[in-house]
């Protein structure tokens, strides 16, 4: 109903609609996102070209039937398929509208059609469709609703995840506050380290604060936002401080920060909702976290537990097959979103499903390991804060050389405990077992 509305704003009245859908007439209608595109692509079949019919008037009477193909990441049919229909049909009588997210697979002829954007959604659609959905008698206080909504500009870069999660709340005075609510700016969390203040990180070191470095030059306007690397995969062993690093990474950033694993999404899916709806709404919090400037990071913890598609077939691969569908689809398209990282993290890179992987998406591979003997006094220091201060902690560092940063927490605080139980000062030796 939503999509509907936005398709009554984009073309303003049934003569402009009866127009595109006429006996020869051909357009693309451009949407912002593949999501987008499908619901836009329903509501055109479902709504336009049925109501298109006057009144008493058979189905079977038009001349012909207008022909609505969508053209997108999560089209039913592929891409390519898609576009071959569309061009064939062409050369039908029929009419022809095909709904795409891009324009750049557009060929010949069909790269010459006339393209009309799909409207943004904004207040005006949202109480029309909240007419009709949210109220039984069709009548809604307008003015509250109006003033509970927010700003078009920021609706207009919700995407349509966020939006349904909203349009799930009872009455249309609850689906404006929660919109209000899910757009609402997220603040960088300030509360844990920064990338500078963690010590032993190898070679993630020089790279993450090489990314720190090339957003301040984008925002002066020195660097294309092209130009930073912005799509990353942390792969090393448990406890090697991966996600961590990632929460550190945001904070050096200044970005907010939407950290989540399948298990995260597949709990909250008790609420009805699909873990790909999820997904696309953590998705969607990111999109809008960058609205008037800002930076966010969505961090897909344990990547691994989304199965490759190639994996063997069991029960459950249509299940994974259409989750890791829409998690290449978010992630590409979170990638050409100005302001979005996506991080990734891993025990298991061999893993992954290779299309993730590939370079323009989670290309850039950062391997996490357990500190060096020489990084580990740091890695100490860090966990002891002013305890032990002035010791030279190398005795300490070679008594526990391999042991992961987590591991090097832990004998920290076991040290501490052992003091404490004995009722004296830490000393080195509490480090050396
Ligand atoms: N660079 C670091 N310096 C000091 N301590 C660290 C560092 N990185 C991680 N740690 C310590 O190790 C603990 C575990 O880190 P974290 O949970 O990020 O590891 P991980 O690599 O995500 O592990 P897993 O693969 O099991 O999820 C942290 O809570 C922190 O105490
Ligand atoms: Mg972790």
């Amino acid at each position: 109903v939503l999509a509907l509305a936005q398709l009554a704003m984009t073309y303003g009245d049934q003569a402009a609609v009866n127009g595109i859908l006429a006996d020869g007439a051909a357009s693309v209608l451009l949407c912002a996102t593949s999501q987008e595109a499908t619901h836009a692509w329903t509501a055109f079949k479902n709504g336009l070209v049925r109501r298109g019919l006057r009144p008493g008037q058979s189905r079977y009477e038009m001349p012909r039937r207008p022909t609505v193909l969508v053209a997108a990441e999560a089209s039913p049919t592929g891409r390519a398929t898609t576009l071959r229909t569309a061009d064939a049909q062409l050369s039908q009588p029929g009419a022809l509208v095909l709904v795409t997210d891009d324009l750049a697979g557009l060929n010949g002829a069909m790269a010459r059609l006339p393209v009309t954007r799909l409207a943004p959604l904004c207040a005006d659609a949202l109480v029309w469709a909240l007419r009709q959905t949210h109220s039984a008698t069709g009548k809604l206080s307008e003015d509250a609703l109006r003033a509970a909504l927010p700003a078009d500009a920021a609706l207009a870069r919700m995407g349509t995840a966020l939006v349904g999660l909203a349009l799930r709340e009872r009455g249309p005075l609850r689906v404006a506050r929660k919109l209000a609510e899910l757009v609402a700016p997220v603040a960088p969390d300030t509360d844990g380290p920064t990338l500078e203040d963690l010590p032993g990180l190898g070679e993630a070191g020089p790279r993450l604060a090489q990314i720190v470095t090339d957003v301040a030059a984008y925002r002066v306007g020195q660097l294309g936002w092209g130009e930073v690397e912005r799509g990353l995969l942390f792969a090393g062993p448990p406890g090697t401080g991966k996600t961590l690093l990632a929460a550190a990474l945001a904070r050096s950033l200044g970005a907010s920060f939407f950290p989540t694993t399948l298990g995260d999404m597949q709990k909250r899916d008790s609420g009805g909702s699909k873990v790909t709806q999820e997904m696309s709404a953590l998705f969607d919090s990111a999109r809008a976290a960058t609205a008037g400037g800002g930076l966010a990071v969505v961090f897909l913890d344990e990547i691994d537990s989304f199965a490759s598609r190639d994996r063997p077939h069991d029960h459950n691969t249509s299940y994974f097959t259409s989750v890791t569908n829409t998690l290449l689809t978010q992630v590409t398209e979170a990638l050409d979103c100005e302001g979005i990282f996506v991080v990734s993290a891993t025990n298991f890179p061999d893993h992954l499903d290779p299309a993730l992987i590939r370079a323009g998406r989670l290309g850039a591979r950062i391997d996490v390991r357990p500190p060096t003997v020489r990084q580990i006094p740091g890695v100490l220091r860090y966990h002891l804060g002013d305890d032990l201060a002035g010791t030279d902690l190398a005795p300490a560092a070679r008594a526990a050389a391999g042991l992961t940063q987590a591991q090097l927490a832990e004998r920290v605080t076991a040290a501490r405990r052992r003091a404490r139980a004995e009722g004296r000062a830490m000393s080195l030796d509490d480090l050396l077992v």
